[in-house]
């Protein structure tokens, strides 16, 4: 059976020219990089270059990348760093961040008494406004997170006005760039946010493996104690391999064609499936990505059904404590419960090209024929 990878906003494969650069640093750059010999030397060297590479591409100084183990750890150290400088405070979120965002604000607060926070809806298209952000601040709010886009909808949020508002009032911002990487180009020196996070293996670099950009003066305590790595910002023995790795996939991926085949796909469903319900469709959106719902169909049915036709697809709705809950995503846009829980998402890769938008709809439509078949005689 032929099999389709259609879930790049989950995982990237990873590309040979980071496999390569991994290899290198555990042949020749095998040390720890705060030994003081040749063999510390060496790795040092190597996460030297790699904190280069990742300054040029984001148009920052070397100075303000911490590595991480990926977009979780950036978001959580983020967030704890600052609520651990002081015993209250106010945060303000997008109601459509990632769990690494919401549930991290949601746990600490609910731990410590003399901390709050607003969540902000998005509109109906899945875009948050930076007036509703802004509105939501009060005068003890010391922190604000806003994604650049999302993983479920693609839909692109407007950081740049949202971060131009924040530091008028001085309050600092956490954009997770997680799923806008590789995407269109991130210029770090034009958001001069003060917290943006990166995870390397959705543009095809290693799993485990992350960074903070974090702006010159922008304050966190330290989430990692320990030996005082990344200048003291994260402790622990460094990824040197991994960050190499990082660097590797930087600029690597070209989504440039991925809209026009995203595009077709959807309007090729839409001809054979009329009831489908795009969600984000007339925003701004990562170029590779496509979220709908067939009514009828439940989300995870529809994803299992898929796979076993060779389609690796995800779902909007979400596994928590063996229940399936509805995507929050679509419910904070104001979508009904039953097409929160049956949202399917596809994630075109870079080499998707048109004639998988035709084996893509074919199956989707198998699908329902046969699971309303199957409903009919239950
Ligand atoms: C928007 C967003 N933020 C954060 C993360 C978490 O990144 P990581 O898997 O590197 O921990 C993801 C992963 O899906 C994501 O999509």
């Amino acid at each position: 059976m032929k099999q389709f990878y259609l879930d790049y906003n989950a995982t990237c494969p990873q590309l040979p020219q980071v496999s390569t650069a991994m290899q290198s640093v555990a042949d020749d750059a095998f040390g720890n990089p705060s030994s003081l010999h040749w063999a510390g030397r060496n790795a040092r060297r190597k996460l030297d270059d790699a904190r280069e590479t990742l300054a040029e591409y984001f148009k920052v100084e070397s100075g303000s990348v911490v590595f991480t183990s990926g977009g979780t750890e950036s978001n959580n150290m983020v967030i704890q760093g600052v609520m651990a400088q002081s015993d209250s405070g106010h945060i303000v979120l997008s109601a459509i961040e990632h769990p690494a965002i919401f549930q991290a604000v949601e746990q600490w607060c609910s731990r410590y008494s003399g901390w709050t926070f607003t969540m902000v809806k998005p509109d109906k298209g899945g875009c948050v406004q930076a007036e509703a952000m802004m509105n939501a601040c009060q005068a003890n709010t010391k922190l604000m997170c806003l994604m650049w886009a999302n993983n479920e909808t693609g839909v692109v949020q407007p950081v740049f006005e949202v971060n131009e508002a924040c530091k008028a009032k001085g309050i600092p911002l956490l954009v997770d760039a997680v799923q806008a990487l590789g995407k269109f180009e991130i210029n770090l020196n034009d958001l001069d946010a003060d917290f943006v996070s990166f995870s390397a293996h959705k543009i095809g670099g290693p799993r485990g493996v992350g960074a903070l950009i974090m702006k010159r003066g922008a304050r966190l305590e330290s989430l990692m104690i320990g030996g005082g790595q990344e200048r003291g910002r994260r402790s622990g023995t460094e990824n040197v391999a991994g960050a190499a790795g990082f660097a590797a996939a930087l600029g690597a991926l070209d989504y440039s064609q991925a809209a026009q085949v995203r595009d077709m796909f959807e309007k090729k469903l839409v001809e054979s499936i009329p009831s489908t319900v795009f969600f984000g469709q007339n925003q701004q959106r990562t170029p590779n990505t496509s979220m709908f719902c067939i009514p009828g169909l439940e989300g995870e049915t529809l994803l299992m059904q898929m796979d076993l036709m060779g389609f690796a697809v995800a779902s909007g709705s979400a596994c928590s404590s063996g229940k399936r809950e509805p995507s929050h995503v679509l419910l904070a846009m104001g979508a009904p419960d039953f097409q929160a829980r049956s949202s399917l998402r596809i994630s075109f890769g870079v080499d998707a090209e048109e004639p998988v938008c035709e084996v893509l709809v074919s199956a989707l439509l198998k699908v329902k024929v046969r699971l309303k078949s199957m409903s009919g005689r239950g």
